[in-house]
């Protein structure tokens, strides 16, 4: 399995974008993950399609888009015209979860499902065949910046030990008050992708993503 540091710009100086993306990406950042919320879904306005666009621009590296949005069914294929390799939907989001999976696949990039830390993991029966990444949410979704729920441990093992009984190397991602306190907690857990947004960009963005995929590399021994 391959195990990937996302850095969140949700955390970044958005007058210093394009700089940013590149200094993490040349600091071995696997991709960058990209927030997008709609006012609706969750309370805050993050920002869309002309940013990710404008930003495809400065870098090849994988782009993570995160749809914090209600019916994202309504954006999927702009999303990946704008450039997004991941289009990851929350499965509170949508009515219809399985067709918006089909629909992501349709329009030829990776499928990711968001849960928040109230939702089952029950949602994902049925399901899982049609997904190559799970989202676990480790804070509710909406703000950067928040602590990290430890209950989510317990989510991360038994989806991990739910893809095993199914034979699959399914990616885990994990969003939400990753810190350096609990990196390896989250990969112990199961966890393969990581998502970090103030803990990378709160001081000097390069060295932090150094620093942390550093650390996976120590995990992984
Ligand atoms: C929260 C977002 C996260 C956020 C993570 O709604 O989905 O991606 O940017 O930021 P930190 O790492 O600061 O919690
Ligand atoms: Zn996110």
């Amino acid at each position: 399995m391959e195990y990937k540091l996302h850095p969140s710009i949700l955390a970044a100086d958005f007058k210093n974008l394009g700089a940013d993306i590149e200094s993490v990406v040349a600091a071995g950042a696997d991709g960058i993950h990209i927030d997008v919320m709609d006012g609706d879904f969750v309370p805050q306005i993050s920002f869309g399609m002309p940013l990710i666009k404008s930003i495809r621009s400065a870098t090849d590296v994988t782009f993570d888009v995160h749809l914090m949005v209600t019916n994202p069914e309504r954006y999927i294929e702009t999303f990946v015209e704008c450039g997004a390799d991941i289009v990851t939907i929350h499965a509170e989001a949508t009515r219809d979860v399985e067709n918006a999976l089909k629909q992501i696949r349709r329009a030829g990039v990776k499928v990711g499902l968001a849960l928040n830390p109230g939702t089952s993991l029950s949602t994902l029966d049925y399901i899982i065949d049609d997904v190559d990444m799970v989202l676990l949410m480790t804070v509710n979704p909406g703000f950067g910046g928040q602590k990290y729920i430890e209950k989510a441990t317990r989510k991360i093992k038994a989806l991990r030990a739910m893809a095993q009984n199914e034979g699959r190397e399914l990616d885990i991602e994990v969003d939400g008050g990753v810190i350096a306190e609990n990196l390896n907690t989250v990969l112990e857990a199961g966890a393969n992708i990581i998502v970090m947004g103030s803990a990378i960009f709160n001081g000097k963005a390069a060295d932090n993503t150094k620093l942390y995929k550093e650390e996976i590399r120590r995990f992984l021994g």
